[in-house]
């Protein structure tokens, strides 16, 4: 394997959990914990709900609409282990989030920090295919584009990340036009700004969270410094926007 495959691989064998560990201390809208955004508006309450995740990673989205109603999808049995570890008796499957079936039909998709990595136009397809009308899909994704003033900006500068993005761009316009080919319709595209204490425990898991494909150079040390400074300072948090965008199935 090779190029973002691989490195996606390693990466998430070597630190299963990190998006969740670096998610979860975060606040945002109304207090809302970023699992929590994600899963405003999905009816986890209905005698019938049933939550598909795709690249569930450690499942923490299991926390929020509730295990029985649960169950997920990864390609890193690293995640994977990690998920089962934390929750015992969630329902995770091993491969890849576009071919694996669902339990049983879903009431809802979820995708939380990962449509950036799964082919656009094969994930919606996916997804809609598994959807009844009026179902929601929805995801929160890492934006590049909208860190400019925050903490997250700077990290992204001093990684050499800014301007660099994802495998799939997810260009507001483009999300809308994939959307409408696939027979979903798009809700709302919105970004919103979390806040995350950093403890100086964590100043080396938040670094090592962003996706920095090469390395090499005096970024991650200068990204380091810069976080180990701020967190010696008291009640510093770390302001991360994050993007959510939530979609139905046509016909509902
Ligand atoms: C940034 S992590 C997010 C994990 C989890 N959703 C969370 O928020 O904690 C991205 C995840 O996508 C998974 N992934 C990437 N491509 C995949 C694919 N084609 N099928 C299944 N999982 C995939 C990775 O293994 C990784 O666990």
């Amino acid at each position: 394997m090779s190029g973002w495959d691989g490195f996606l691989a390693d990466y998430h064998a070597r630190h299963p959990a990190v998006t969740e560990d670096l998610l979860r201390p975060m606040r945002g809208p109304g207090g809302a914990q970023p699992y929590e955004w994600l899963c405003q508006g999905v009816d986890v309450d209905a005698p019938d709900a049933r939550v598909w995740d795709l690249a569930c990673g450690s499942a923490p989205v299991a926390d929020v609409v509730g295990t029985a109603r649960y169950a997920g999808v990864d390609v890193s049995t690293a995640e994977l282990a990690v998920a089962r570890a934390r929750r015992p008796g969630v329902r995770v499957s091993h491969g890849d989030a576009l071919t694996v079936d669902p339990p049983g039909r879903p009431s809802a998709v979820t995708v939380a920090m990962a449509l950036m990595l799964l082919p656009l136009d094969d994930a919606l397809s996916r997804a809609a295919a598994l959807l009844g009308p009026g179902a929601p899909l929805q995801a929160i994704v890492p934006t590049r584009e909208h860190g400019a003033g925050t903490g997250y900006g700077e990290l992204l500068d001093l990684l050499g990340q800014q301007g660099r993005g994802y495998r799939q761009p997810l260009e507001p316009a483009a999300l809308a036009a994939a959307c409408a080919r696939h027979g979903l319709v798009l809700r709302d595209d919105e970004v919103a700004v979390f806040r995350r204490p950093v403890p100086v425990a964590d100043v080396d898991l938040v670094v090592r969270s962003f996706y920095v494909r090469h390395p090499d150079g005096p970024g991650p040390e200068a990204a380091r410094a810069w976080l180990a400074e701020r967190a010696e300072r008291p009640g510093y948090e770390l302001d991360y926007p994050l993007r959510r965008v939530r979609m139905v199935r046509a016909g509902g």
